[in-house]
């Protein structure tokens, strides 16, 4: 398992905020998802996080379908942050005419009463949340438990500050994801990790189990994203913040040959039908529900998972 620094997660985030929406088409479809699986539900959430929020791509979202609840966008990144707390304002009078709204946006005071927030954004990181044990009814997270190396910890705090029944619903990345970069670099430098390791859907459900949410539900989607060159999918990880945040990772000047000669071997991954440069997302999606005891359904396998079939899945969010 590799270890993160969370410095330089924030500061790999901090640096990819302006362009991270630009680049974030991937974040943004699967962010939709989510939208998607809440509406299969029947809860009333009053108490809302959306956790490693970024720029708030999910948490405009899940505000939108529950106006009335309370919502903290929670993130490590302040630039991150304070591009969400941004998209979080909205006009406070949506329907004035575009002259008066157009006066009102050129004076500093009024721009600012113009608007009202949407959200609460708050700097934290999601290992130690700043709220209360038993104080939220929904967590939601889109592609921000990749970066936590200790699940297990991020879990049990999750668990902690959700209150009993409570639902977590989220998405992360799963083995297969990048694994043409992975095969690319293992054939340029076999001696080092270049590229982030995944985990498994299945160990994400275990590691729920044992830090007290019942019935968890995992399932996965494969996304490929196809570029006309392998730098294209260098720079869109880039922009986007995902460099290797691993605490082992090589900090000395990577040669220039040793980076050439990984183009090349992505080069020959090149896909001859379409005659573009893939890059796979494995997208795993998980939600679980806060229990006050571990409970052992009858479709459960030893090591606690739930097969089950589309319909029992919607039947189970709609409870
Ligand atoms: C790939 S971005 C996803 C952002 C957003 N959820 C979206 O859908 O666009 C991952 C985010 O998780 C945040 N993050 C990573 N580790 C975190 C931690 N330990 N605590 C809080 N936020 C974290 C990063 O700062 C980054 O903004």
């Amino acid at each position: 398992m590799q270890s993160f620094s969370r410095q330089h997660i924030q500061q790999h985030f901090n640096h990819a905020a302006p362009s991270y929406d630009d680049a974030a088409i991937l974040q943004k479809t699967v962010a939709e998802r989510i939208d998607e699986r809440l509406e299969l539900t029947t809860i009333e959430p009053k108490i809302i996080l959306d956790l490693g929020a970024g720029t708030g791509l999910l948490t405009e979202k899940v505000i939108q379908r529950y106006p009335d609840a309370q919502l903290f966008a929670v993130d490590l990144s302040e630039s991150m942050l304070k591009m969400a707390s941004e998209r979080l304002y909205t006009s406070r009078w949506p329907n004035l005419p575009t002259k008066l709204n157009g006066f009102l946006q050129q004076c500093t005071l009024t721009k600012k009463m113009a608007k009202r927030k949407t959200a609460t954004a708050i700097n934290a990181d999601v290992y130690q949340l700043p709220f209360a044990d038993n104080s939220v009814d929904l967590i939601v997270s889109n592609l921000m438990l990749q970066w936590c190396d200790d699940l297990d910890s991020v879990f049990a705090e999750f668990r902690r500050v959700l209150r009993t029944e409570g639902l977590i619903m989220f998405t992360t990345f799963g083995p297969d994801t990048l694994k043409e970069l992975r095969q690319a670099w293992q054939s340029a430098d076999a001696n080092y990790e270049h590229v982030n390791t995944f985990i498994d859907m299945h160990d994400i459900g275990d590691a729920l189990i044992r830090n007290g949410f019942g019935q968890p539900v995992m399932d996965m989607e494969i996304f490929t994203l196809t570029y006309d060159k392998p730098i294209g999918v260098l720079k869109d990880l880039k922009a986007i913040g995902a460099t290797n945040a691993n605490k082992q990772r090589n900090n000395g000047l990577m040669g220039k040959q040793l980076f050439a000669s990984m183009l090349n071997a992505y080069e020959a991954i090149r896909n001859p039908v379409d005659n573009k440069i893939p890059a796979t997302y494995e997208v795993v999606h998980g939600h679980a529900w806060a229990a006050q005891e571990i409970i052992k359904g009858p479709n459960r396998d030893k090591s606690g998972h739930i097969e089950i079939s589309l319909d029992e899945f919607s039947a189970q969010l709609k409870r």
